[in-house]
């Protein structure tokens, strides 16, 4: 039987209808507009993507959003006076930096600039920190939204064997931390493979949920996942270009070759990609909230 696909555009815009019922209720009890800022530098055309959706549904939200659009050339400094600016900017409750950043600004330097109330991509050191301690904190987007994905979704995670592909900051180490504690969505027993990993298919064979976060197109395999694996799909992979121009979009697992053999797994695009946004509009609802007393 072919696996259940788990959609994750239904998903988000279920939460997305939540987060709006509770924006109307602030904007209509406490007078409160949560503001988002995004800032990107550079001419990346999938951050240039990224960011338009990020402000498309901050817009459809009814957020407060302003887009900060800067050349490649921009140097660390004036970042970091712009990031400044939002910082101290009322109006402004969350703020996101799209990364990568051009080679020449330390992404490490930018994101300890970020006022750490208002870092709702939750990089910042010290929502990091919080996060690996279990406190309360801004989430990472891409992680939660996972987490969120798969307790909607009915999967239950709770003494599963999690395997992580891919140990990058954003998703691959939070992810799995995440995963592992104790918390609703967590309590998994989990493993982390990456390009160092011996025999990455014995570690992804044993996995009830596969989660692949690699950079690498179509890299997983029937061959590498058990029957009845839950596989989430977190790539994003730019494989070519259609009639009209529109990139075509392939994610990190293969997908027409991993369907008849899950039991349930994410498409790319329409997976994991609509539930990072919309972590992130409930980050910003958050940011807003603690802000104005309200949390
Ligand atoms: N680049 C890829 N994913 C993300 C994300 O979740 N947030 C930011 N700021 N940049 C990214």
């Amino acid at each position: 039987m072919p696996a259940t696909i788990i959609n994750g555009a239904v998903i988000a815009q279920a939460i997305r209808q939540e987060i709006a019922t509770e924006l109307a209720a602030i904007k209509a009890h406490h007078g409160l507009l949560p503001g988002l800022a995004t800032i990107l530098v550079g001419e990346d055309p999938a951050s240039q993507s990224y960011v338009a959706a990020k402000n498309k549904t901050a817009h459809a939200l009814g957020i407060h959003s302003e887009q900060m659009t800067l050349p490649a050339t921009t140097s660390e400094e004036e970042l970091l006076r712009i990031v400044g600016q939002c910082n101290r900017n009322p109006a402004i409750h969350g703020i996101l930096v799209q990364l990568p950043l051009p080679g020449h600004i330390d992404e490490t330097e930018v994101l300890f600039a970020i006022d750490p109330a208002k870092d709702v991509d939750g990089f910042h050191p010290v929502n990091v920190g919080k996060m690996m301690l279990g406190q309360r904190c801004f989430l990472p987007c891409t992680p939660n939204g996972i987490l969120e994905l798969l307790q909607r979704a009915g999967i239950t995670t709770s003494g599963a064997e999690v395997v992580v592909v891919g140990r990058s900051n954003i998703v691959g180490k939070p992810v799995a931390n995440l995963m592992l504690q104790k918390r609703a969505g967590g309590n998994a027993t989990v493993t982390v493979c990456h390009t160092r990993t011996r025999d990455m298919a014995a570690h992804t064979r044993r996995a009830d949920i596969l989660i692949v976060a690699a950079g690498s197109a179509r890299m997983i395999k029937a061959d590498q996942i058990k029957q009845g694996a839950v596989v989430i799909d977190v790539g994003v992979n730019r494989v070519g270009q259609s009639a009209t121009g529109k990139a075509v979009l392939a994610g990190d697992v293969d997908f027409d070759d991993v369907v008849g053999k899950a039991s349930a797994i994410t498409p790319v695009p329409g997976g994991v990609g609509p539930m990072t946004i919309t972590m992130l509009m409930q980050n910003t609802l958050q940011a807003a909230k603690q802000a104005a007393g309200l949390l």
